[in-house]
């Protein structure tokens, strides 16, 4: 979504203007003020603070466990680093499953406290009357299809979702998130070819997260793109640096310098 540099907020209509374009979205999961910085300078088109912290900030094993109260402060950070991206506030499990007036009330939670620009929320079919709600109120949604991680137990693990009598389920659940008033919806973990009926089918853009290169744009989980994860990382993403390894290798220098002595240097120090 390039014609939006220099530094102008990206708008949901950007989006559509992309898909109408061809131009190909970009976006990227983000949890503090930092790495938030460093994305949207790269202009990068929009920062999800995703439900993912709850694995990549606060050490859960899934998505299930982190809160609303959790998630506000990271998303609030993210939200005063960016000057371009749209950042986009994950709703977390057990904060709309109740019905349009739970999502709501989380939605404006978001809005109002963490300064974002839209929410976030799983499911197709099932969640549509929330979707509606919150667009109602004023207030973007992005929707997320496919394999949603807040019903991995119900789904019965990372399992790709829309794989054959799957698919017309799948196409059903864009459609009915389109209907619903989504400005774009995230593929998680489906075939290409399903991907890439929806993405032709839609007027709305959609954006994968492992659901190949037919579509409108990309979003990856920034800790698993840049090498910084604890263990497994999906096939579908590919790894631009090793962090990890940066950061472990910096460590064991510093460690290893104050036990010898070599730091701090001369020009380490203050004079009186
Ligand atoms: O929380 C998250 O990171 C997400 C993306 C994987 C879509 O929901």
């Amino acid at each position: 979504m390039t014609e939006q540099s220099p530094r102008k907020r990206v708008r949901t209509r950007h989006f559509q203007n992309a898909k109408e374009n061809g131009i190909p979205i970009v976006g990227l999961t983000s949890y503090d003020q930092l790495s938030a910085a460093i994305f949207d300078a790269a202009d990068i088109d929009f920062l999800l603070v995703g439900d993912s912290a709850g694995n990549n900030v606060f050490g859960n094993e899934t998505t299930l466990a982190v809160t609303v109260d959790q998630l506000i402060p990271l998303a609030r950070a993210v939200a005063g680093a960016a000057s371009r991206a749209l950042v986009v506030g994950d709703m977390p499990f057990g904060s709309y499953e109740g019905g349009p007036d739970d999502a709501l009330h989380t939605a404006v939670r978001f809005m109002k406290e963490a300064n974002v620009h839209a929410v976030k929320l799983e499911g197709g079919v099932r969640s549509a009357a929330q979707i509606r709600r919150i667009v109602d109120a004023g207030i973007p949604v992005m929707a997320h299809i496919g394999f949603t991680p807040q019903s991995e137990h119900g789904l019965g693990g990372h399992i790709i979702q829309g794989r054959g009598e799957g698919a017309e389920a799948l196409v059903a659940d864009a459609h009915a998130v389109e209907d619903a008033g989504a400005f774009a919806v995230v593929l998680e973990m489906v075939p290409s070819s399903v991907a890439k009926r929806i993405t032709s089918e839609l007027r709305i853009p959609t954006i994968s997260v492992g659901a190949g290169p037919h579509v409108d744009g990309q979003l990856l989980v920034w800790t698993d793109f840049a090498g910084f994860s604890q263990g497994r990382v999906p096939r579908f993403v590919k790894q631009y640096a090793n962090l990890t390894q940066v950061l472990t290798e910096a460590v064991n220098e510093f460690r290893a310098d104050v036990a010898s002595g070599a730091y701090p240097a001369p020009e380490h120090e203050f004079e009186g």
